[in-house]
């Protein structure tokens, strides 16, 4: 074969207006396809999120058998029902009663950025005591094996039983900051024991309860005697 034919016989090269176009049109569909996927599933992911909510309010909430929604919202706390509208502004509250229909508590939503991504949590919060009765982690992607043991390790739940969140004089803030410290230095009834070799996990978790509670509690603590099971 002559150089000749050979290069008669080569397919002429794509032009690069048709690459852009084909790849540009491929990203066009990917994109469609990601929104569309999530629109599709995102009822889905909302149910499981509002049921694992529902399941855990009992957990943070020692003593409850029954739960009533609240929302805080700048118009003040307002009872949650099929009217209620979403508002991103509006504070999720739960609120857990005994069957006589007392109030035993209320569970919160707390966030803050873990090792890996961000930690969300619920927590129960007692007015009586003004302290925090469990936590239970909601979504969290810490390494197994090391800062995933904030949802299981029973020595570092045990912080939680009665994690003093009293409000100042003034009831504007915390008295003290909720606060992580290493493993086995806790002196003091509002500081957090970590778990060794999992610092950075644990100290996410007080973080998000100590920004949950000094941004809601100054609001929720004068609204309490609202919190009832009858409207
Ligand atoms: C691959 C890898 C993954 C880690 N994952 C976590 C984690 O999920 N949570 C965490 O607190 N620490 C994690 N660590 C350890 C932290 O870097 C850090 O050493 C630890 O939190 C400090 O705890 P200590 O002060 O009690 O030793 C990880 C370390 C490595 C190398």
């Amino acid at each position: 074969m002559t150089v000749t034919e050979q290069t008669a016989a080569a397919p002429a090269p794509p032009s690069s207006i048709a690459m852009v176009r084909t790849l540009g049109g491929i990203a066009m569909l990917s994109g469609f396809l990601v929104v569309l996927v999530y629109q599709l599933t995102l009822p889905a992911i909302l149910e499981n999120q509002r049921r694992a909510i529902e399941r855990a309010v009992f957990l943070v909430v020692p003593g409850a058998v029954s739960r009533v929604d609240f929302q805080l919202a700048a118009d003040g706390l307002n009872r949650v029902t099929e009217d209620t509208e979403d508002s991103p502004d509006a504070i999720a509250v739960y609120a857990g009663f005994d069957a006589d229909g007392a109030l035993k508590g209320v569970a919160l939503e707390a966030a803050a950025p873990g090792y890996q991504d961000v930690i969300k949590l619920l927590y129960g919060y007692d007015p009586a005591c003004e302290c925090i009765t469990g936590i239970y982690v909601l979504k969290m992607t810490e390494t197994p094996g090391l800062g995933d043991k904030i949802a299981t390790d029973q020595t570092f739940l045990a912080n939680f039983k009665a994690l003093d969140a009293r409000l100042s004089a003034a009831g504007d803030s915390l008295q003290n900051a909720i606060v992580t410290v290493k493993n086995g230095t806790k002196k003091a009834p509002w500081q957090i024991d970590a778990i060794s070799g999992a610092t950075v996990s644990c100290k996410a978790v007080g973080r998000a309860l100590n920004e949950s509670a000094h941004r809601i509690l100054p609001r929720l603590q004068p609204a309490v005697n609202q919190l009832k099971v009858e409207e």
